[in-house]
């Protein structure tokens, strides 16, 4: 068959396939190849057994695969004989030299760049798909126009707002597709051909486009947005427990303000996963390279609040459980940082993991997908954990509960049975509100919820 285009993905993560499985499935005319450097990865792309877990995923990688979906190691054909290239590698933290801690790590990315320079033949369009700090599009430019072969690039800027659990229905029907361009004549005719693609399912209303710098900050905007309104929900629920109010009872309160809006004002543990934290230090990073400390200072207290969440939460346990876990047997209901996905970057689950083994309590995790990575994340930990997928077994014995993601099977379990095989006084620190809480405490737990009064029998 012949493909009206060739599209190359460099980078087979959680952006990279399931963007590139969307467009596969909405574009049968193209030929979409996702490459990468890790062939495990690979592997299981072309496995029954995806890398990721997202639901609805599969069902598309397996309706595409084969036909115009294809998953290789091979990234220098690849190049060779694409058309349109997305970049969707990995940009985390620098965790070394100038910048640790804070900056983007772009070593990924200028590798890639350089390969793309090293093994291209023809003209293309290379698009930013990865969350980059504002101006990469032009360092990228700068790369490739070292090319001696007269082949021309044009960098455009189209950052992914999918998240994690839901990203198969966000890619379906996206709130917006940005795409940044140059407004050259090759700038805007790149711009069209994205479009077109994009086209193929999104309601042309909802593809917007801007300057390239206005699509690269939009993205660490939004997710700096996003991760301050749960900061800023959180910062108050710390008030309540002062006070005696009752966060859910303010949220639903304040939601329903229409400029507010009831979104993302769910109290919780705090915020995890690979993008918020990294994105947000990124955009401190370059306000304070632009000496703006102000508006430096201002964002890092988003990040700032996230890290007092987390710490609070397992003090709270401290103190109910008398001061003192040592020995104590605590099982987690959950370990990765959001409901309906098994990546734990960044998971709360990691420091409360973490401070409870310091303070020598004994851990039981559960999880319904993300107990490998869990694995992975306490390799090496100084303390006793083990796993168990059944959250009935991980809680046998245990001294206490903590729930750490809101996973909707934890709603629907039987408390009573869970109660009887645990040591008493039995204690649940409910780290997402999503239980029923009277009904546990006349069951007889001592419940401690965020942001509202704990109910105990003491
Ligand atoms: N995960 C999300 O929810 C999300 C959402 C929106 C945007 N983003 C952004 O998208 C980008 C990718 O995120 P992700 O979660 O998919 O990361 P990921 O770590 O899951 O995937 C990145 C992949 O790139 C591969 N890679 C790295 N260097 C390579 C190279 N030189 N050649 C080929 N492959 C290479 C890695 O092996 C890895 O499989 C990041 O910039 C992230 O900020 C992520």
């Amino acid at each position: 068959m012949t493909f009206k285009k060739n599209i190359l993905c460099i980078g087979g993560g959680y952006v990279g396939g399931s963007t590139m499985a969307m467009i596969a499935h909405k574009c049968p005319h193209y030929k979409v190849t996702v490459v990468d450097i890790n062939p495990t990865r690979i592997a299981e792309w072309n496995s029954n057994n995806l890398p990721i877990y997202e639901p609805g995923l599969d069902k598309i990688v397996i309706s595409t695969r084969g036909k115009n979906l294809f998953f290789t190691t091979d990234i220098e054909r690849g190049i060779k004989e694409a058309e349109i290239i997305f970049v969707s590698v990995n940009t985390p933290v620098k965790t070394f030299g100038a910048g640790a801690g804070m900056a983007a790590d772009l070593q990924y990315w200028e590798k890639t760049a350089r390969q793309i320079l090293e093994c291209s033949e023809s003209s293309k369009i290379i698009v930013e798909k990865s969350t980059f700090p504002v101006r990469t599009a032009f360092a990228m430019e700068r790369i490739l126009s070292l090319n001696e072969n007269n082949i021309h690039f044009d960098v455009l800027s189209n950052p992914e707002f999918l998240a994690e659990g839901t990203a198969i229905k966000d890619l379906e029907y996206p709130d917006r597709v940005l795409i940044g361009s140059r407004e050259t004549p090759s700038g805007v005719k790149a711009r069209n051909e994205l479009i077109e693609i994009y086209a193929n399912w999104v309601p042309k209303d909802r593809i917007i486009t801007s300057n390239i710098w206005s699509s690269e900050l939009s993205k660490l905007v939004a997710n700096a947005f996003l991760a301050q309104r749960i900061s800023s929900i959180n910062s108050f629920t710390a008030f309540c427990e002062k006070s005696e109010a009752d966060i859910n009872e303010v949220a639903r309160a304040i939601g329903m303000d229409s400029r507010l809006g009831d979104k993302f004002l769910n109290p919780s543990i705090g915020w995890g996963g690979s993008c918020f934290k990294k994105d947000i230090f990124n955009l401190v990073y370059l306000c304070r390279h632009y000496g703006l400390d102000e508006v430096a200072n201002y964002w890092e207290a988003v990040v700032n609040i996230n890290e007092y969440q987390k710490e609070r939460f397992v003090r709270t346990m401290l103190s109910a459980m008398f001061n003192t876990l040592a020995g104590k047997k605590i099982c987690l209901f959950g370990f990765a940082f959001k409901a309906n996905t098994g990546d734990t970057r960044e998971s709360p689950a990691i420091f409360i993991a973490t401070k409870l083994i310091d303070e020598r309590a004994e851990l039981v995790i559960t999880d319904p997908k993300a107990l490998n990575n869990a694995r992975i994340d306490l390799n090496g930990i100084n303390g006793t954990v083990s796993y168990s997928e059944d959250p009935y077994e991980a809680a046998d014995g245990c001294d206490a509960i903590a729930v750490v993601t809101e996973w909707e099977v934890y709603k629907d379990l039987d408390f009573k049975k869970i109660f009887q095989s645990m040591v008493k006084p039995a204690f649940i620190f409910d780290g997402r509100n999503i239980l029923n809480h009277k009904q546990l405490f006349d069951i007889g737990f001592n419940v401690f919820p965020i942001g509202k009064p704990a109910l105990t029998h003491f």
